[in-house]
């Protein structure tokens, strides 16, 4: 019988074991995955680990000021922040395909880290980099066994070849509801446990098409909205999550005051989910809907359209790449 105890026990004790009288490096995106992965590091080898967090500029609205604040004020973990926001800009210019976009994001993550490790180096030597990689992560990047690749996770797929860091993957083997028990067992609190999952890749598998700073403000106002709606409605908890999503190369015409407008379609993706693998589309309130759309379509100028997605997985996926 596995209790969240024992779990947390034996990667702890694995960890020592792999790591040794190293130190580690890891990157936290923010989301749960991390968080938890690097709380668990940090239980196994103390300050010995230095967190990375690499502001890639495909961050949703707040999210960066709330790692520096609440990841730090409850674990008291050393942190860095990198700007790399030109960096992965530069790498992601011109590129559509949605599996070039999250091989790009994998390996830029990698070279911030190894640019983190370099700067490091007066205070020892980094050779493991700590990932909050989950089973289904490796299971659908093609890992796992008679699997498909159906999207490379920008930490399992997405990994360069010459990767020059030894993985310590203490969730690899672990599913989302538990992961956030352990979480909650090393005594992060809440804010951090119950969020809600974001890609690594962040916004930039949720624009469909080419990358770029102008629709990425865009999008982050629509995504903020919407996160906004569903919180005041009391709906976090009900939902999954809801991807927003861009559709950047598609226009349709619309109507505003008595102009004609020319703009963009966004998605809402909300869905209902155990563990990711599968999921359902969410029945969100007609009244939330409406407050959603006409908030974004007023507030987002680019934008004068909100869709639903009505697709469950399968044979959708979550993401919309
Ligand atoms: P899909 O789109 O595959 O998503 O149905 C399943 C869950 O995984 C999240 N996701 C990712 N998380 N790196 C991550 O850390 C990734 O590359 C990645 N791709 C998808 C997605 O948000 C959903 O919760």
């Amino acid at each position: 019988q596995w209790t969240t105890s024992s779990i947390v026990d034996e990667q702890v004790a694995r960890i020592r074991e792999q790591v040794g009288d190293g130190k580690a490096i890891c990157g936290l995106s923010g989301g749960v995955d991390s968080a938890v992965a690097a709380a668990l590091v940090q239980r196994a080898i103390g300050d010995r680990l230095t967190c990375v967090f690499v502001d890639h500029g495909l961050l949703r609205a707040g999210e960066r000021a709330q790692v520096e604040r609440d990841y730090v004020a409850a674990t008291g973990v050393k942190l860095v922040t990198v700007d790399a926001r030109e960096r992965f800009l530069g790498a992601l210019k011109g590129v559509t395909d949605p599996e070039e976009k999250r091989k790009i994001i994998g390996r830029e993550f990698i070279r911030v880290f190894e640019q983190a490790e370099r700067d490091l180096k007066a205070e020892g030597d980094y050779r493991f980099l700590v990932q909050g990689t989950l089973y289904p992560d490796v299971v659908e990047s093609g890992g796992g066994a008679g699997t498909a690749n159906i999207k490379s996770h920008h930490n399992v797929g997405g990994l360069p070849d010459d990767l020059q860091f030894t993985l310590v993957e203490p969730l690899r083997a672990l599913f989302k509801d538990e992961v956030r028990r352990v979480g909650t067992e090393l005594g992060l609190p809440e804010t951090i446990v119950q969020r809600q999952p974001f890609p690594g890749p962040g916004l930039g598998i949720r624009i469909i098409g080419e990358v770029t700073a102008e629709r990425l403000d865009i999008l982050r106002k629509a995504d903020a909205i919407a996160r906004e709606e569903l919180t005041s409605a009391g709906l976090d908890r009900t939902i999954w999550q809801c991807p927003v999503v861009l559709l950047a190369d598609v226009r349709s015409v619309g109507v505003q005051g008595d102009g004609r407008t020319y703009g963009h379609p966004v998605v809402l993706r909300p869905v209902s989910s155990e563990d990711a693998m599968t999921a359902d589309w969410t029945r969100l309130p007609y009244d939330v809907l409406e407050r959603i759309s006409t908030r974004i379509t007023n507030e987002v100028a680019e934008v004068n359209r909100v869709v639903l997605d009505v697709t469950s997985k399968p044979p959708g996926t979550i993401e919309w790449e």
